[in-house]
Formats: C-alpha cells, structure tokens, sequence
C-alpha cells in the first residue's frame, strides 16, 4: 500500500494514473472549447469542465496529504529539476481549480457540481477581487500545466531510453 524508496505503493500509484485520466480529459474539454466553441462535442466536454475541475482539486489534496505522509519513504527525485517539476505540477494543481472556484463564487452564479448544492448564487454586482485572478490566471496557469506535464512525459521516456540514465518508469508502472 504504501510507497518505499525503491517504487511508489499502490495507493500512490492508483492516484496518479486515476488523475491523469482525469486531466486528460479536462483538457480535452478546454481544447475543445478553444478550437471547437458551439459544436455538440464541445457543449458535452464543456458540461463535466467545472465539476471535474472540483473533483481533481479534492483529489489533489488527498495526493498532496498522502505525498506528505509518504515523504521520508518514497523513491528519491532523481535531479532537482525533477523535485522542482513535481512541485510545480502539484502546485498548479491546486493554484488553477482554487482560483476558478474563488471566480465562480464571486460571479454570484449557482455552482452545483454533480447535483450538490456548493454555492447558492447571489442577487447584485459580481466580487470583483474575487473574479478578476483568474479572469487573469485561470487559463494561462492551465496551459502552463499542460506543458509541465508533456515535459514530464518527455523527461519519463527520455530516462527510459539512455542507458546512462535512471529508468524511472517502474518505479510508478508494472
Ligand atoms: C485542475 C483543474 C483545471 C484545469 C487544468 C483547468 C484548465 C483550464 C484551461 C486550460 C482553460 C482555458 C480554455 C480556454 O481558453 O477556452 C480553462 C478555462 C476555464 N475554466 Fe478551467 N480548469 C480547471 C478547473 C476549473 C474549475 C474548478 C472551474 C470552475 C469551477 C473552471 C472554470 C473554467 C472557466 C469558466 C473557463 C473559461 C474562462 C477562462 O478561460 O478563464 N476550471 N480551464
Ligand atoms: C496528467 C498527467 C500526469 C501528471 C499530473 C503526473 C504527475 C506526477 C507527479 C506529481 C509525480 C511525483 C510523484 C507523485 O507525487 O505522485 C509523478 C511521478 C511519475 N510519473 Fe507522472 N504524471 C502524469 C503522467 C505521467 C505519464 C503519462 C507517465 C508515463 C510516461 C508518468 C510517469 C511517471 C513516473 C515514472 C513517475 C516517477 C518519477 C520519479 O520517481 O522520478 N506520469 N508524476
């Protein structure tokens, strides 16, 4: 269950595939509504875009608590680019969802992700402190995710191949 130095357990591993699903498809639903806006395709994606947005901010959290208790005990980083990678992946992660959650309150609208009730809406002018970070953030911080993330999937396969490198792979798959 739980990782040692040599591999990640199966609780670490369950939660990073489990969220990189999940974050391709929040992707796929951001692509969509950047290339593909007012299509069928794109009205589908776009529905699941919040509540999955909320859902991958809960399961950052448990991530980030579990990495926590797991720290002493998990495989070493290998550089500290690697270190700093991880870092800003979880980082991001909780920066990009907290701050449209902050924009969806202050916008007064209703929020009910997956049919519960979160915030009821209010009556007036939107909070304006409240909406403007990620009017400003939201999407840039987003798109900067998803290179982090190809640069992680690059820097994964590029180990693999050297034979001067660490194979990482398999301390988080087979
Ligand atoms: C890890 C979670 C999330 C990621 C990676 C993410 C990523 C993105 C990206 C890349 C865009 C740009 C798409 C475009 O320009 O059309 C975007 C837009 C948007 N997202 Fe998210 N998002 C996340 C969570 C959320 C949550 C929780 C909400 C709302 C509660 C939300 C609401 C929006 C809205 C309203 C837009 C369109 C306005 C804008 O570009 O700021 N997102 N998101
Ligand atoms: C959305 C996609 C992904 C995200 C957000 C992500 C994020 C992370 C993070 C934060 C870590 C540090 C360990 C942890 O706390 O879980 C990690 C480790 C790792 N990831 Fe990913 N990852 C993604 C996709 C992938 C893919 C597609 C591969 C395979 C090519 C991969 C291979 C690995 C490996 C091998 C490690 C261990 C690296 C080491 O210990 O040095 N990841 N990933």
């Amino acid at each position: 269950m739980r990782d040692n130095t040599e591999r990640y357990g199966q609780v670490s591993r369950f939660l990073h595939w489990g969220m990189a699903l999940l974050i391709l498809w929040q992707f796929l639903s951001a692509i969509a509504h950047t290339l593909i806006k007012d299509t069928p395709l794109e009205s589908f994606l776009w529905g699941t875009h919040k509540p999955m947005g909320l859902l991958l901010l809960v399961l950052v959290v448990i991530r980030a608590l579990w990495a926590l208790s797991n720290l002493a005990n998990r495989p070493a980083a290998i550089n500290k680019l690697a270190k700093l990678g991880h870092l800003g992946i979880y980082l991001l992660l909780l920066i990009i969802p907290s701050l449209a959650l902050l924009r969806q309150y202050g916008s007064g609208k209703p929020f009910e992700p997956f049919g519960v009730p979160l915030f009821a809406g209010f009556e007036g002018e939107e909070i304006n402190w409240m909406t403007a970070p990620a009017n400003l953030l939201h999407s840039w911080l987003g798109w900067l995710l998803l290179l982090t993330i190809i640069g992680h999937i690059a820097f994964v396969i590029h180990h693999r191949r050297r034979a001067d490198k660490t194979d990482v792979l398999p301390r988080m798959w087979g």
